[in-house]
């Protein structure tokens, strides 16, 4: 495994690996549902390129840039573990020298949901994963259903700007309770991490009322908000039943539609979705 700190170190090696060439993005920190890109990428293309990059830009400045979990070693054992072939793995000051100053604005969807909640922060995911792009060129890019939203950003990005790559979308992984496997977990107390659950929980419960037929957002909604309000330990700070494509809020389920939502739990705010009537 090559572990290139530049961007001209990265470059130079992507001129010699073998096509295609599959990516993955990362903050590290590294758990299952990050290698579990890996691996798909490592099963569907000839080379494996991972990053590790806490990327500056999209945390707000009341967010945790500054204790996001950062362990390199063990992240570059369990990418080495899975057969990436490359890591990129750059500082602060190359992804952003003095003077950098252009940015890529995804408009419209990112207006809602955690765009809304967390202004700049699709701005400085589309940022770097265009610089990312340009660096490492992947043939294929794998993101997380986990965050959906920025799954739709990155398509729209790619579209919107012609793009050489394909994204492709894998499922989230999850805790055997339910619990989405996220970086930030480490941050949870165990009374915490118990009652984190809540998040599945209610999830499973607007799965079962849509399977039983049930087509008011606002009936589903309620009943979530209702569910994770039993517990203590969790603030809601947003149940949403959107529209899969255009994210926007719906009084009636009809087509596709993305339930997700975000909770704090102790200190953490968590995230976690599942689509109902289309596929992950
Ligand atoms: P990070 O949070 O490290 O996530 C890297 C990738 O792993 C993302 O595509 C994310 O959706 C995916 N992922 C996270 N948890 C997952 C889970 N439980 N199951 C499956 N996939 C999971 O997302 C980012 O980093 C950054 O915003 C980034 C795209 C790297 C840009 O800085």
């Amino acid at each position: 495994m090559q572990v290139a700190r530049t961007i001209a170190e990265m470059k130079k090696i992507r001129r010699a690996l073998p096509e295609p060439v599959g990516f993955v993005p990362t903050m590290g920190y590294l758990h299952e549902g990050h290698l579990s890109l890996v691996r798909r990428a490592k099963a569907e293309n000839r080379s494996a390129v991972a990053s590790i990059f806490v990327n500056p830009t999209q945390f707000g400045p009341k967010e945790d840039f500054a204790s996001y979990p950062r362990a390199p070693q063990r992240d570059l054992e369990m990418l080495e573990s899975v057969g990436t072939d490359v890591v990129f793995m750059p500082e602060a000051e190359e992804m952003y020298p003095p003077g950098m100053d252009t940015w890529v604005e995804v408009k419209g969807i990112t207006d809602v949901l955690e765009g809304a909640r967390r202004p700049g922060h699709f701005r400085g995911v589309a940022t770097v994963v265009t610089k990312l792009f340009n660096i490492v060129e992947p043939t294929r890019s794998y993101f997380g259903q986990k965050d959906a939203q920025q799954v739709r950003v990155i398509q729209k990005m790619v579209r919107d700007l012609n793009m050489n790559t394909e994204v492709i979308v894998c499922p989230t992984l999850r805790e055997p309770d339910g619990l989405a496997m996220s970086s930030r977990n480490v941050y949870l107390k165990p009374d915490e991490r118990r009652a984190a659950v809540i998040l599945w929980k209610s999830l499973e419960l607007a799965r079962k009322l849509w399977a039983e037929g049930e087509r008011d957002a606002g009936r589903i909604r309620r009943e979530m908000t209702a569910l994770i309000q039993t517990e203590p330990r969790a603030a809601i700070d947003y149940v949403s039943i959107a529209d899969a494509e255009t994210l926007r809020e719906l009084d009636r389920i009809e087509g596709p539609v993305l339930v997700s939502l975000a909770v704090k739990v102790g200190k953490p705010r968590l995230i976690d979705n599942i689509i109902l009537g289309g596929s992950e």
